[in-house]
Protein backbone atom coordinates (compact mmCIF):
# COMPACT_ATOMS: atom_id res chain seq x y z
CA UNK A 1 0.00 0.00 0.00
CA UNK A 2 2.87 2.41 0.76
CA UNK A 3 4.78 1.92 -2.72
CA UNK A 4 1.52 2.83 -4.39
CA UNK A 5 -0.26 6.12 -5.29
CA UNK A 6 -3.82 6.51 -5.76
CA UNK A 7 -4.89 8.52 -8.56
CA UNK A 8 -8.09 9.25 -10.19
CA UNK A 9 -10.43 6.42 -11.43
CA UNK A 10 -8.71 4.04 -8.72
CA UNK A 11 -5.31 3.82 -11.35
CA UNK A 12 -2.39 3.50 -9.29
CA UNK A 13 0.47 5.03 -10.20
CA UNK A 14 4.04 3.49 -9.21
CA UNK A 15 6.23 6.32 -7.25
CA UNK A 16 9.30 6.94 -8.29
CA UNK A 17 12.78 7.64 -8.04
CA UNK A 18 13.04 11.54 -5.95
CA UNK A 19 14.55 13.91 -9.24
CA UNK A 20 18.28 13.69 -9.57
CA UNK A 21 18.71 10.23 -7.62
CA UNK A 22 18.65 6.56 -9.59
CA UNK A 23 18.30 3.18 -8.67
CA UNK A 24 21.56 1.42 -10.10
CA UNK A 25 19.81 -1.91 -11.40
CA UNK A 26 21.78 -5.34 -11.25
CA UNK A 27 24.03 -4.78 -14.90
CA UNK A 28 25.63 -1.46 -14.09
CA UNK A 29 25.88 -2.37 -10.21
CA UNK A 30 28.00 -5.56 -10.54
CA UNK A 31 29.94 -2.90 -12.86
CA UNK A 32 29.94 -0.60 -10.12
CA UNK A 33 31.19 -3.31 -7.57
CA UNK A 34 33.85 -4.04 -9.97
CA UNK A 35 35.36 -0.44 -9.91
CA UNK A 36 35.33 0.13 -6.48
CA UNK A 37 36.87 -3.11 -5.79
CA UNK A 38 39.50 -2.10 -8.02
CA UNK A 39 39.61 1.38 -6.25
CA UNK A 40 40.05 -0.76 -3.31
CA UNK A 41 43.05 -2.79 -3.90
CA UNK A 42 44.97 -0.02 -5.29
CA UNK A 43 44.31 2.20 -2.52
CA UNK A 44 45.13 -0.54 -0.52
CA UNK A 45 48.34 -1.38 -1.90
CA UNK A 46 49.82 1.89 -1.39
CA UNK A 47 49.16 1.82 2.19
CA UNK A 48 45.68 3.41 2.53
CA UNK A 49 43.31 1.89 5.04
CA UNK A 50 39.29 2.04 4.74
CA UNK A 51 37.19 4.83 7.24
CA UNK A 52 33.48 5.40 7.01
CA UNK A 53 31.95 8.64 8.46
CA UNK A 54 27.71 8.95 8.42
CA UNK A 55 25.82 10.35 6.02
CA UNK A 56 24.72 12.85 8.65
CA UNK A 57 26.58 15.78 9.95
CA UNK A 58 26.13 19.35 11.99
CA UNK A 59 25.24 21.36 9.41
CA UNK A 60 28.39 24.07 10.80
CA UNK A 61 31.20 21.22 9.54
CA UNK A 62 31.08 22.25 5.97
CA UNK A 63 29.85 26.04 6.50
CA UNK A 64 32.54 26.41 8.36
CA UNK A 65 35.24 24.44 6.40
CA UNK A 66 33.98 24.74 2.23
CA UNK A 67 33.10 28.42 2.59
CA UNK A 68 30.16 30.31 3.17
CA UNK A 69 29.96 31.91 -0.01
CA UNK A 70 30.94 28.71 -2.09
CA UNK A 71 28.25 27.44 -4.66
CA UNK A 72 27.79 24.37 -2.16
CA UNK A 73 27.01 25.69 0.69
CA UNK A 74 24.93 28.68 -0.45
CA UNK A 75 22.73 26.39 -2.84
CA UNK A 76 23.31 22.83 -2.31
CA UNK A 77 23.29 21.19 0.76
CA UNK A 78 19.81 18.88 2.03
CA UNK A 79 20.05 21.20 5.69
CA UNK A 80 17.24 20.21 7.92
CA UNK A 81 16.38 21.23 11.60
CA UNK A 82 16.06 17.83 13.45
CA UNK A 83 12.91 17.41 16.14
CA UNK A 84 15.36 17.53 19.08
CA UNK A 85 16.98 21.11 17.38
CA UNK A 86 20.03 19.82 15.52
CA UNK A 87 20.87 21.33 12.39
CA UNK A 88 22.17 18.35 9.91
CA UNK A 89 23.09 18.09 6.61
CA UNK A 90 23.16 15.04 4.56
CA UNK A 91 27.11 15.41 3.37
CA UNK A 92 27.74 16.64 0.01
CA UNK A 93 31.49 15.71 -0.31
CA UNK A 94 33.63 13.31 2.32
CA UNK A 95 36.69 16.18 3.23
CA UNK A 96 35.54 17.84 5.62
CA UNK A 97 34.05 14.93 7.48
CA UNK A 98 37.33 12.88 7.09
CA UNK A 99 39.32 15.89 9.06
CA UNK A 100 36.31 16.06 11.76
CA UNK A 101 36.63 12.67 12.19
CA UNK A 102 40.86 12.74 12.48
CA UNK A 103 40.26 15.43 14.80
CA UNK A 104 37.68 14.03 16.95
CA UNK A 105 39.43 10.81 17.57
CA UNK A 106 42.97 12.14 17.90
CA UNK A 107 44.58 10.82 15.00
CA UNK A 108 47.24 13.35 15.42
CA UNK A 109 49.05 10.56 18.14
CA UNK A 110 48.76 7.86 15.27
CA UNK A 111 51.37 7.54 13.42
CA UNK A 112 51.72 9.88 10.64
CA UNK A 113 50.63 10.31 7.98
CA UNK A 114 47.17 8.64 8.12
CA UNK A 115 46.27 7.07 4.64
CA UNK A 116 42.45 6.88 4.48
CA UNK A 117 40.17 6.23 1.57
CA UNK A 118 36.26 6.28 1.56
CA UNK A 119 33.56 4.90 -0.90
CA UNK A 120 29.81 5.96 -0.42
CA UNK A 121 27.28 8.20 -1.47
CA UNK A 122 27.17 12.28 -1.08
CA UNK A 123 24.24 14.44 -1.80
CA UNK A 124 24.40 17.94 -3.72
CA UNK A 125 20.81 19.82 -4.78
CA UNK A 126 22.09 20.60 -8.52
CA UNK A 127 20.32 20.69 -11.03
CA UNK A 128 20.24 17.11 -12.70
CA UNK A 129 22.03 16.68 -16.00
CA UNK A 130 24.49 14.42 -17.69
CA UNK A 131 27.27 13.38 -15.10
CA UNK A 132 25.33 15.28 -12.42
CA UNK A 133 23.14 13.59 -9.58
CA UNK A 134 21.66 14.90 -6.62
CA UNK A 135 22.79 11.27 -4.67
CA UNK A 136 26.15 10.25 -6.39
CA UNK A 137 28.64 7.83 -5.18
CA UNK A 138 32.67 8.91 -4.79
CA UNK A 139 35.87 7.13 -4.08
CA UNK A 140 38.07 9.05 -2.09
CA UNK A 141 41.76 9.20 -1.09
CA UNK A 142 43.05 11.21 2.11
CA UNK A 143 46.64 11.79 3.74
CA UNK A 144 46.60 13.91 6.45
CA UNK A 145 49.69 15.20 8.64
CA UNK A 146 52.24 15.75 5.80
CA UNK A 147 52.66 18.98 4.17
CA UNK A 148 55.13 17.61 1.93
CA UNK A 149 54.48 17.41 -2.13
CA UNK A 150 55.08 14.04 -2.16
CA UNK A 151 51.69 13.42 -0.89
CA UNK A 152 50.13 15.49 -3.63
CA UNK A 153 52.04 13.30 -5.56
CA UNK A 154 50.76 9.90 -4.17
CA UNK A 155 46.92 10.86 -4.32
CA UNK A 156 47.52 11.61 -8.07
CA UNK A 157 49.72 8.67 -8.60
CA UNK A 158 46.84 6.79 -6.84
CA UNK A 159 44.15 8.24 -8.51
CA UNK A 160 44.93 7.48 -11.87
CA UNK A 161 46.15 4.30 -11.26
CA UNK A 162 43.27 3.43 -10.04
CA UNK A 163 41.50 5.05 -13.29
CA UNK A 164 43.57 2.80 -15.52
CA UNK A 165 42.93 -0.03 -13.90
CA UNK A 166 39.46 0.48 -14.78
CA UNK A 167 40.38 0.55 -18.36
CA UNK A 168 40.97 4.49 -19.05
CA UNK A 169 44.00 5.11 -21.07
CA UNK A 170 43.52 8.78 -21.60
CA UNK A 171 43.52 10.64 -18.50
CA UNK A 172 45.23 14.05 -18.36
CA UNK A 173 45.66 15.98 -14.80
CA UNK A 174 45.04 19.59 -15.00
CA UNK A 175 46.75 21.11 -12.46
CA UNK A 176 46.96 24.66 -10.97
CA UNK A 177 48.74 26.01 -7.52
CA UNK A 178 46.43 28.48 -5.43
CA UNK A 179 49.50 29.52 -3.30
CA UNK A 180 48.97 30.20 0.43
CA UNK A 181 46.70 32.39 2.49
CA UNK A 182 49.77 35.21 1.54
CA UNK A 183 50.29 34.72 -2.19
CA UNK A 184 47.10 33.91 -2.74
CA UNK A 185 45.67 37.36 -0.81
CA UNK A 186 48.02 39.59 -3.17
CA UNK A 187 46.84 37.66 -6.76
CA UNK A 188 43.12 38.36 -5.33
CA UNK A 189 43.56 41.79 -5.11
CA UNK A 190 45.42 42.00 -8.55
CA UNK A 191 42.43 39.62 -10.05
CA UNK A 192 39.89 41.91 -8.54
CA UNK A 193 41.64 45.30 -9.91
CA UNK A 194 41.43 43.13 -13.34
CA UNK A 195 37.65 42.25 -13.45
CA UNK A 196 36.24 45.61 -11.63
CA UNK A 197 38.09 46.94 -15.21
CA UNK A 198 35.74 44.57 -16.85
CA UNK A 199 32.92 44.32 -15.12
CA UNK A 200 30.37 45.66 -17.38
CA UNK A 201 31.04 42.37 -19.75
CA UNK A 202 30.84 39.55 -17.20
CA UNK A 203 27.69 37.35 -17.25
CA UNK A 204 25.59 38.04 -14.55
CA UNK A 205 26.97 35.38 -12.22
CA UNK A 206 30.30 36.42 -12.45
CA UNK A 207 29.19 39.76 -11.25
CA UNK A 208 28.02 38.54 -8.17
CA UNK A 209 31.39 35.98 -7.90
CA UNK A 210 33.36 39.27 -8.25
CA UNK A 211 32.28 40.24 -5.06
CA UNK A 212 31.77 36.67 -3.17
CA UNK A 213 34.21 34.64 -4.29
CA UNK A 214 36.15 36.50 -7.45
CA UNK A 215 38.56 33.56 -8.04
CA UNK A 216 35.56 31.13 -8.96
CA UNK A 217 35.17 33.72 -12.57
CA UNK A 218 38.26 31.92 -13.25
CA UNK A 219 35.84 28.97 -13.43
CA UNK A 220 33.10 30.35 -15.10
CA UNK A 221 32.03 28.08 -18.40
CA UNK A 222 30.21 31.36 -20.34
CA UNK A 223 31.59 32.40 -23.57
CA UNK A 224 31.49 36.19 -22.52
CA UNK A 225 33.67 35.34 -19.73
CA UNK A 226 36.26 33.28 -21.65
CA UNK A 227 37.91 36.04 -23.43
CA UNK A 228 37.87 38.50 -20.13
CA UNK A 229 39.08 35.22 -18.60
CA UNK A 230 42.27 34.75 -20.82
CA UNK A 231 43.61 38.29 -19.98
CA UNK A 232 43.46 37.88 -16.96
CA UNK A 233 46.55 37.81 -13.93
CA UNK A 234 47.52 34.27 -13.29
CA UNK A 235 48.41 32.43 -9.96
CA UNK A 236 51.40 30.83 -10.47
CA UNK A 237 53.02 35.01 -11.14
CA UNK A 238 52.34 35.80 -7.67
CA UNK A 239 53.11 32.81 -6.20
CA UNK A 240 55.93 32.60 -2.97
CA UNK A 241 59.18 31.02 -3.67
CA UNK A 242 57.77 28.52 -1.02
CA UNK A 243 54.49 27.22 -2.91
CA UNK A 244 56.62 27.98 -6.02
CA UNK A 245 58.60 25.32 -5.35
CA UNK A 246 55.90 22.94 -3.75
CA UNK A 247 54.28 22.96 -7.01
CA UNK A 248 57.65 22.62 -9.00
CA UNK A 249 58.47 19.42 -7.01
CA UNK A 250 54.84 17.96 -7.51
CA UNK A 251 55.18 18.60 -11.39
CA UNK A 252 58.55 17.00 -11.26
CA UNK A 253 57.07 13.78 -9.53
CA UNK A 254 54.30 13.65 -12.04
CA UNK A 255 57.30 13.71 -14.85
CA UNK A 256 59.05 11.40 -13.61
CA UNK A 257 56.06 8.89 -12.96
CA UNK A 258 54.75 9.94 -16.64
CA UNK A 259 51.81 10.99 -15.60
CA UNK A 260 50.49 13.55 -18.27
CA UNK A 261 49.41 16.68 -17.24
CA UNK A 262 47.57 20.00 -18.37
CA UNK A 263 49.16 23.62 -16.67
CA UNK A 264 45.09 24.98 -16.48
CA UNK A 265 45.32 28.33 -14.77
CA UNK A 266 41.80 28.55 -14.63
CA UNK A 267 41.37 25.63 -12.29
CA UNK A 268 39.84 26.95 -8.66
CA UNK A 269 38.02 23.93 -7.23
CA UNK A 270 34.77 24.83 -6.05
CA UNK A 271 35.55 24.71 -2.12
CA UNK A 272 37.41 27.36 -0.19
CA UNK A 273 39.36 24.66 2.03
CA UNK A 274 42.01 24.27 -0.88
CA UNK A 275 45.72 25.61 -0.43
CA UNK A 276 48.66 25.54 -2.97
CA UNK A 277 48.39 22.27 -5.45
CA UNK A 278 44.88 21.77 -7.05
CA UNK A 279 43.56 18.92 -9.56
CA UNK A 280 41.29 17.27 -11.61
CA UNK A 281 40.85 14.04 -13.93
CA UNK A 282 40.15 14.69 -17.33
CA UNK A 283 39.37 12.26 -19.56
CA UNK A 284 40.79 13.37 -23.19
CA UNK A 285 39.37 10.63 -25.49
CA UNK A 286 38.54 12.19 -28.88
CA UNK A 287 35.08 9.63 -28.71
CA UNK A 288 33.87 11.72 -25.99
CA UNK A 289 33.57 15.11 -26.75
CA UNK A 290 30.03 15.34 -24.95
CA UNK A 291 31.91 14.03 -21.48
CA UNK A 292 35.44 15.74 -21.92
CA UNK A 293 34.17 18.75 -19.86
CA UNK A 294 33.09 16.87 -16.43
CA UNK A 295 35.55 15.76 -14.79
CA UNK A 296 35.99 12.10 -13.17
CA UNK A 297 37.13 13.11 -9.85
CA UNK A 298 39.25 15.74 -8.67
CA UNK A 299 41.09 17.39 -5.33
CA UNK A 300 43.78 19.28 -3.79
CA UNK A 301 45.74 20.22 -0.86
CA UNK A 302 44.07 21.44 2.01
CA UNK A 303 46.20 22.94 5.05
CA UNK A 304 44.24 24.99 6.10
CA UNK A 305 40.66 23.05 6.86
CA UNK A 306 41.92 21.68 10.31
CA UNK A 307 42.13 25.50 11.34
CA UNK A 308 38.91 25.87 10.13
CA UNK A 309 37.53 23.13 12.22
CA UNK A 310 39.82 23.13 15.52
CA UNK A 311 42.94 25.43 16.77
CA UNK A 312 45.39 22.59 15.43
CA UNK A 313 47.27 22.83 12.21
CA UNK A 314 47.02 19.58 9.80
CA UNK A 315 48.28 20.09 6.81
CA UNK A 316 46.62 17.21 3.91
CA UNK A 317 46.21 16.36 0.48
CA UNK A 318 43.20 14.34 -1.08
CA UNK A 319 40.95 13.60 -3.93
CA UNK A 320 37.65 12.29 -4.66
CA UNK A 321 36.45 10.23 -8.24
CA UNK A 322 33.11 10.33 -9.13
CA UNK A 323 31.50 6.43 -9.84
CA UNK A 324 28.60 7.67 -11.61
CA UNK A 325 30.71 9.16 -13.95
CA UNK A 326 33.10 6.63 -14.48
CA UNK A 327 30.40 4.06 -15.17
CA UNK A 328 28.96 6.06 -17.23
CA UNK A 329 32.04 6.92 -19.25
CA UNK A 330 33.01 3.04 -19.03
CA UNK A 331 29.80 2.20 -20.34
CA UNK A 332 29.95 4.97 -23.52
CA UNK A 333 33.60 4.26 -24.20
CA UNK A 334 33.04 0.09 -24.14
CA UNK A 335 35.19 -0.19 -21.44
CA UNK A 336 34.36 -3.09 -19.17
CA UNK A 337 35.97 -3.48 -15.91
CA UNK A 338 34.68 -6.78 -15.43
CA UNK A 339 36.33 -8.72 -17.40
CA UNK A 340 34.80 -11.41 -16.13
CA UNK A 341 35.63 -15.17 -16.65
CA UNK A 342 31.88 -16.62 -17.60
CA UNK A 343 31.67 -20.15 -15.73
CA UNK A 344 32.33 -22.51 -18.06
CA UNK A 345 30.29 -25.14 -15.99
CA UNK A 346 26.43 -25.03 -15.85
CA UNK A 347 24.63 -27.20 -12.75
CA UNK A 348 20.93 -28.51 -14.24
CA UNK A 349 18.89 -30.16 -11.65
CA UNK A 350 15.46 -32.32 -12.23
CA UNK A 351 12.99 -32.95 -9.67
CA UNK A 352 13.09 -31.76 -5.71
CA UNK A 353 15.53 -34.84 -4.42
CA UNK A 354 17.84 -33.50 -7.26
CA UNK A 355 17.53 -30.27 -5.93
CA UNK A 356 18.11 -30.63 -2.49
CA UNK A 357 21.69 -32.18 -3.33
CA UNK A 358 22.61 -29.45 -5.92
CA UNK A 359 22.58 -27.23 -3.05
CA UNK A 360 25.18 -29.03 -1.09
CA UNK A 361 27.45 -29.49 -4.44
CA UNK A 362 27.04 -25.60 -5.89
CA UNK A 363 28.58 -25.07 -1.52
CA UNK A 364 31.28 -27.43 -2.58
CA UNK A 365 32.69 -25.82 -6.11
CA UNK A 366 31.93 -22.53 -4.20
CA UNK A 367 34.60 -23.24 -1.38
CA UNK A 368 36.77 -24.59 -4.10
CA UNK A 369 36.33 -21.61 -6.00
CA UNK A 370 35.26 -23.39 -9.38
CA UNK A 371 32.71 -20.92 -10.63
CA UNK A 372 29.35 -22.69 -11.41
CA UNK A 373 26.28 -21.46 -13.28
CA UNK A 374 22.43 -22.98 -12.97
CA UNK A 375 18.84 -21.85 -13.00
CA UNK A 376 17.07 -23.31 -9.97
CA UNK A 377 13.57 -21.35 -10.96
CA UNK A 378 13.73 -23.87 -14.44
CA UNK A 379 12.24 -27.24 -14.38
CA UNK A 380 12.51 -28.90 -17.96
CA UNK A 381 15.97 -30.02 -18.98
CA UNK A 382 15.63 -28.08 -22.70
CA UNK A 383 14.96 -25.22 -20.82
CA UNK A 384 17.87 -25.38 -18.81
CA UNK A 385 20.00 -26.71 -21.65
CA UNK A 386 18.92 -23.62 -23.80
CA UNK A 387 20.31 -21.07 -20.73
CA UNK A 388 23.14 -23.41 -20.50
CA UNK A 389 24.05 -22.64 -24.23
CA UNK A 390 23.41 -19.18 -24.02
CA UNK A 391 25.63 -18.37 -21.28
CA UNK A 392 28.71 -20.08 -22.92
CA UNK A 393 29.38 -22.95 -20.68
CA UNK A 394 31.02 -25.83 -21.90
CA UNK A 395 30.52 -28.33 -19.88
CA UNK A 396 26.88 -29.09 -18.34
CA UNK A 397 26.37 -31.22 -15.28
CA UNK A 398 22.77 -32.72 -15.01
CA UNK A 399 21.47 -34.38 -12.04
CA UNK A 400 17.80 -36.29 -11.96
CA UNK A 401 15.91 -38.49 -9.49
CA UNK A 402 17.92 -41.46 -10.31
CA UNK A 403 21.45 -40.07 -10.01
CA UNK A 404 20.58 -38.19 -7.17
CA UNK A 405 19.75 -41.30 -5.64
CA UNK A 406 22.96 -43.11 -6.76
CA UNK A 407 24.73 -40.42 -5.50
CA UNK A 408 26.07 -39.70 -9.32
CA UNK A 409 25.97 -37.23 -11.89
CA UNK A 410 26.24 -36.61 -15.50
CA UNK A 411 28.92 -34.71 -17.42
CA UNK A 412 28.59 -33.69 -20.71
CA UNK A 413 30.52 -31.80 -22.97
CA UNK A 414 28.20 -29.24 -25.03
CA UNK A 415 30.29 -29.79 -28.09
CA UNK A 416 30.98 -33.09 -28.60
CA UNK A 417 27.80 -34.23 -27.23
CA UNK A 418 29.96 -36.79 -25.08
CA UNK A 419 28.82 -37.64 -21.39
CA UNK A 420 29.82 -39.30 -18.79
CA UNK A 421 28.26 -40.57 -14.69
CA UNK A 422 30.78 -39.69 -12.41
CA UNK A 423 30.22 -40.29 -8.71
CA UNK A 424 29.24 -37.15 -6.60
CA UNK A 425 32.50 -37.50 -4.43
CA UNK A 426 34.77 -37.74 -7.21
CA UNK A 427 32.78 -34.71 -9.24
CA UNK A 428 35.36 -31.57 -8.05
CA UNK A 429 38.36 -33.36 -9.21
CA UNK A 430 37.16 -34.75 -12.48
CA UNK A 431 36.11 -31.35 -12.63
CA UNK A 432 39.17 -29.67 -12.76
CA UNK A 433 41.17 -32.11 -14.30
CA UNK A 434 38.71 -31.46 -17.10
CA UNK A 435 38.80 -27.98 -17.10
CA UNK A 436 42.85 -27.95 -17.21
CA UNK A 437 43.47 -29.88 -20.46
P1 LIG B 1 34.49 17.54 -6.06
O1 LIG B 1 35.28 18.04 -7.24
O2 LIG B 1 33.37 18.36 -5.61
O3 LIG B 1 35.54 17.32 -4.91
O4 LIG B 1 33.96 16.09 -6.38
C1 LIG B 1 34.83 15.07 -6.83
C2 LIG B 1 34.20 14.33 -7.97
O5 LIG B 1 32.90 13.85 -7.61
C3 LIG B 1 33.94 15.17 -9.22
O6 LIG B 1 35.11 15.29 -10.00
C4 LIG B 1 32.88 14.37 -9.91
O7 LIG B 1 33.44 13.30 -10.66
C5 LIG B 1 32.07 13.80 -8.75
N1 LIG B 1 30.87 14.61 -8.54
C6 LIG B 1 30.76 15.79 -7.89
N2 LIG B 1 29.48 16.22 -7.90
C7 LIG B 1 28.77 15.30 -8.57
C8 LIG B 1 27.38 15.16 -8.93
N3 LIG B 1 26.47 16.07 -8.57
N4 LIG B 1 26.98 14.07 -9.64
C9 LIG B 1 27.90 13.13 -9.99
N5 LIG B 1 29.21 13.20 -9.68
C10 LIG B 1 29.64 14.26 -8.99
C11 LIG B 1 35.20 16.90 -3.65
O8 LIG B 1 34.15 16.46 -3.35
C12 LIG B 1 36.40 16.92 -2.71
N6 LIG B 1 35.92 16.44 -1.40
C13 LIG B 1 37.52 16.07 -3.22
C14 LIG B 1 38.70 16.07 -2.32
C15 LIG B 1 39.11 15.05 -1.53
N7 LIG B 1 39.53 17.09 -2.12
C16 LIG B 1 40.45 16.74 -1.23
N8 LIG B 1 40.18 15.52 -0.86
Amino acid sequence: MLLVKKIKSQKKEILKTVKGTRDILPEEARVLRKIEEKARGVAEYYGFKPIQTPHLEQTELFTASLGEATEMVEKQMYSFHTRGGDYLTLRPEGTAPIMRSYLEHGMKTWPQPVMLYYNGSFFRHESPQKGRWREFGQFGLEILGDASPVSDAIIIRVSTLILEEIGFKNIIVHINTLGDKECRGVYRKELVQYLRRKVNYLCPDCKKRLKKNPLRVLDCKNEECREIKEGAPQMIEYACADCRAHFKDVLEFLDELKIPYFLNHFLVRGLDYYSRTVFEFMPSDERDQKTSHLSLGGGGRYDYLAAALSSKNIPAAGAALGMDRITELAKELGISPLRKKEPKLFLIQLGDYAKRKSLSLVEDFRKANVPLAMSFSRDSIASQLKIAVKSGATLVLIIGQKEAYDETIIVRDIETRIQETVPLNDLLNFIKAKLKK
